[in-house]
């Protein structure tokens, strides 16, 4: 059991989708988590909504099953799964006609959070916006949850904005992007605002470089349809990528609240630069093994979409003025591996000499796995022999720091439903900012595509193309290693 919890109000959350992939996976998980943690009341209700003709008894069923293949077995003992179904109900529903839709009404109660999850193909978001509105489903405490992608451009994206604001307000509207609900994420925004250590040196004076690391080592077996439309800077880059490069990047917002803290973050991306065709590398893995090529997994064998993207940003304002900010993404890495790593600048003055070589304070902030951080910082290393210098890290793994807590991190989607219950936006994307994120996007895409640009290729299990590595390498710098 995880302690500390604060129960939510009652709720009534209506999953669109609740027999889809996401909802099985993650969404129903999460919610079992937060029961099981005593966050939920137990009034509260899970509403599964989807085409199939099941009722409440066989879609319990199929909860139960989810529970199972995604959850390890000690982690759900029988009396908790039991009394967590009786939470739940069905409701067969067709999201483009009528069918379903005054029982969905009629089911929902009146003076509690009502909350609507999208886990629905987005060309679905409209039908249901319209109807949740049509049937009188929405109301002041209602809101709606809409997961990426939030669009496939600028235009795409206010299209979709616009829908939505056209039966909801913008503060019902909460957009998934769940890297943001990452714990390492928040913890990082407690790092840099809740410590006097690590502001003061935040800046162009005494940080040399950021790299943004992303790496996994799955490749797109299975999603390949929709991967090859997307490619690794509209599935990556565009939401979670840039979210994280907004909060290292961000000033300190005045208040911890939704619209102080996107309010910086919007700044961030209209201040990023568009980087040269040279500061863009693409790439996509190629493995000796039959069928196990990027372009084997995707319908288009002359495919040239990206599924490791590797860029060097700049954010244009007096605090980062020549701080190149490189992020990378890509499938089939090495390993799963994702970090942001600050890079501080040498100290002004050696007093060791040249001898000693170079020393540089790093503070890594690993997102997954192992979720904690490092501070690398230089000491003697132990011993006669005279002066050397080491680098070791002050590491502060969460399971080691913090006991079982720190071992029990929760998932993104725990988090975030939570926080739509809650009413809490902090760490959701605002339609601006997804409108921002899209308008820096859309000319680098059609760049690469008007100069037909084709990916470098890279080794199935390796660190990406070799161009990645000599972007930094023709800098003086080198990308960290992603370890395993
Ligand atoms: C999703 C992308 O948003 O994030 C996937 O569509 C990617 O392609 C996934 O694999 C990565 O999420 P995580 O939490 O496993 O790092």
């Amino acid at each position: 059991m995880v302690s500390r919890v604060i129960p939510v109000d009652d709720f009534d959350l209506v999953i669109f989708g609740g027999t889809g992939d996401l909802a099985r996976r993650k969404i129903l998980p999460g919610l079992f988590r937060r029961f099981q943690a005593g966050q939920m009341p137990e009034s509260a209700r899970i509403i599964g909504a989807a085409r199939s003709d099941l009722d409440s008894t066989g879609y319990r069923k199929d909860v139960a099953n989810a529970l199972k293949e995604f959850l390890p077995e000690t982690a759900r003992p029988k009396g908790d799964v039991k009394a967590f179904l009786k939470q739940i109900e069905y409701i067969a529903i067709d999201a483009t006609g009528d069918g379903g839709w005054k029982e969905l009404s009629s089911l929902l109660r009146d003076d509690i959070v009502r909350a609507f999850y999208f886990s629905v193909a987005p060309s679905l978001f409209g039908a249901l916006a319209e109807r949740l509105h049509g049937y009188q489903c929405s109301g002041p405490a209602c809101r709606i949850v809409v997961e990426k992608p939030f669009g496939r451009d600028l235009e795409s994206a206010r299209a979709l904005n616009k829908t939505l604001r056209d039966h909801f307000d913008e503060s019902q509207i909460y957009r998934i992007d769940h890297y943001l609900g990452k714990e390492t994420v928040q913890y990082l925004m407690a790092v840099r605002f809740g410590n006097v250590l690590f502001e003061p040196l935040w800046n162009a004076q005494y940080i040399d470089h950021v790299q943004i690391t992303v790496a996994e080592s799955v490749g797109v077996n299975g999603r390949g349809a929709y991967y090859d439309r997307s490619g690794a800077m509209r599935d990556m880059v565009q939401n979670h990528l840039m979210q994280l490069l907004c909060l290292i990047a961000m000033e300190p917002p005045s208040r911890f609240d939704p619209d102080a803290v996107r309010d910086e973050k919007l700044k961030v991306i209209r201040a990023l630069e568009s980087p040269e065709p040279s500061d863009i590398v693409r790439g996509q893995y190629v493995s000796a093994s039959e069928g196990e090529s990027y372009l084997d997994q995707v319908e288009d064998p002359s495919s040239r979409t990206e599924s490791f993207i590797a860029l060097k940003l700049r954010v244009s304002n007096w605090r980062w003025a020549g701080v190149p900010f490189y992020l990378r993404t890509g499938k089939r890495l090495k390993a799963r591996h994702s970090e942001i790593a600050v890079v501080f600048k040498d100290a002004p003055h050696s007093i060791f000499g040249q001898a000693l070589g170079r020393h540089r304070n790093v503070l890594a902030i690993r997102l997954q796995p192992n979720e904690g951080m490092d501070l690398l910082v230089t000491i003697k290393e132990p011993g006669p022999g005279g002066m050397r210098l080491v680098d070791v890290p002050l590491d502060m793994t969460f399971a080691d720091a913090l006991g079982p807590e720190g071992d029990d991190v929760p998932d993104a989607y725990e988090r975030l439903i939570m926080d739509v219950i809650r009413g809490d936006q902090t760490l959701f994307m605002r339609g601006d900012e997804v409108e921002a994120a899209w308008a820096w996007t859309d000319p680098l895409i059609k760049g690469w595509k008007d100069r037909g640009d084709k990916p470098a290729t890279y080794d199935v299990g390796s660190t990406g193309p070799e161009d990645a590595a000599v972007m930094l390498h023709s800098e003086g710098r080198r990308w960290r290693d992603i370890a395993s």
